[in-house]
């Protein structure tokens, strides 16, 4: 809420200084969640917005010629058709490439203080570099330069790239700014359930108020996914991570995808993830970091159960010996957390 206050100073000390005469133009657009839950979204003061970058990322975000086959854009593994999340279990990449995990939802990415299910990412600019010169466009970290010089050159591109950043054009660096600065304007605060929270009782039903009531009361999902974001990792600096025993039943230790440890090299990080937000959950199947529960009510039971015992396992989680009802209760609840859809730009010199 900091840059919401700091507006509102301004504007209050604006009206108080100029008394009627014309004020300078708005420096950039409206800095996107201002209004909302969730806050205004951070924007790092080396990658300011402006509506023109917030265009030109959205067109890249959506453009396969970024890969380095053709096949890949970042929407491919990030769909509205699946909640903005991934259809496979474990995503596949540029030239069929299978990767290691589930892709995540793509809304409110700009409130994530780390990235990627294991935190090993600081910033959505060096997420974008490490996506499109990784397995997922499949480009190598050593040639996004030549890469982004040949998008550069698609004409209604090369016109985009000079008004929005002049002389430097497209390189790896502006098509990851412009990336990012897109993906900062995902901000989904609008739900119904974000209505019921504003005082409009009727945006959600008995049914989904009761589901409320147990994810905040007897089931304590509220623990670990809280409000505004419905993840603890909210306001934090590193983000938080559990180990939740998804992923480790029936593998020998060695194989166990190792999480946040991989990271930190803290025992007690073995097998830990992050919390993931649950907003536009309810569309966003299959669910975990290795995709490997489909349905939204057996995610649920599988997290009212307590999880897999294992060395690591969380004591936040235990079996809280939820009914069906009450299952059925939470994943209607969480359904008033449906997000939109993202839009479907027209693409130069395609
Ligand atoms: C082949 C599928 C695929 C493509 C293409 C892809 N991603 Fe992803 N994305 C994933 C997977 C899988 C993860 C999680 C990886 C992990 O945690 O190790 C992810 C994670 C992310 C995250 C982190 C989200 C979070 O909550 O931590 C962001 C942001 C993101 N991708 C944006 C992008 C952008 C931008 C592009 C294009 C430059 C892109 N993705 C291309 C599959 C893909
Ligand atoms: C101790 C903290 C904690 C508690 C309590 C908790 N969760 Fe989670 N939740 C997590 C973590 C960590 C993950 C990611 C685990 C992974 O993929 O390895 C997760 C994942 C999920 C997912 C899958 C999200 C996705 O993007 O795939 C759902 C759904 C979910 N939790 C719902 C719930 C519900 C409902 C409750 C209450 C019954 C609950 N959680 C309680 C920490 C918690």
């Amino acid at each position: 809420m900091k840059y919401a206050l700091t507006a509102l100073t301004l504007t209050m000390l604006g009206l108080s200084a100029c008394g009627g005469d014309a004020r300078a133009p708005a420096a950039g657009p409206a800095i996107p969640g201002s209004d909302g839950p969730l806050g205004a979204v951070p924007v790092p003061d080396d990658n300011p917005l402006t509506d023109a970058k917030i265009a030109l990322g959205h067109q890249l975000f959506f453009d396969a010629r970024l890969s380095v086959d053709g096949t890949r854009s970042c929407y491919s593994c990030h769909q509205n058709e699946n909640g903005n999340g991934g259809a496979d279990p474990i995503a596949i990449g540029a030239a069929g490439r299978q990767l290691t995990r589930h892709s995540p939802v793509i809304w409110n990415v700009g409130y994530m203080p780390r990235l990627y299910w294991d935190g090993r990412s600081s910033s959505l600019e060096a997420q974008a570099r490490g996506a499109w010169g990784g397995g997922n466009m499949g480009v190598g970290a050593d040639n996004l330069d030549a890469k982004a010089a040949e998008i550069g050159e698609i004409p209604g591109y090369t016109e985009q790239f000079a008004a929005v950043f002049g002389e430097l054009g497209a390189t790896a660096e502006t098509v990851a700014q412009a990336i990012a600065s897109y993906e900062r304007t995902l901000v989904c605060d609008v739900t119904r359930f974000d209505r019921y929270a504003a005082g409009e009782i009727d945006a959600l039903n008995e049914q989904e108020v009761r589901g409320m009531e147990l994810f905040n009361g007897k089931a304590a999902c509220v623990a670990c996914h809280a409000p505004p974001l419905f993840s603890a990792q909210y306001g934090t600096e590193e983000g938080v991570y559990y180990n939740v025993g998804i992923g480790i039943e029936g593998r020998p230790a060695g194989e166990v995808d190792a999480g946040r440890q991989r990271v930190t090299e803290q025992d007690a990080d073995w097998g830990a993830f992050k919390v993931p937000s649950l907003r536009n959950i309810a569309k966003s199947g299959p669910y975990f970091h290795d995709g490997s529960v489909a349905d939204l009510e057996d995610a649920i039971r599988y997290m009212a159960s307590g999880g897999f015992a294992n060395r690591n396992r969380t004591p936040l989680l235990v079996d809280r010996e939820l009914t069906d009802e009450e299952v059925s209760a939470i994943a209607a609840f969480l359904s008033s957390l449906d997000c939109g859809e993202l839009e479907e730009p027209e693409l130069p010199g395609s």
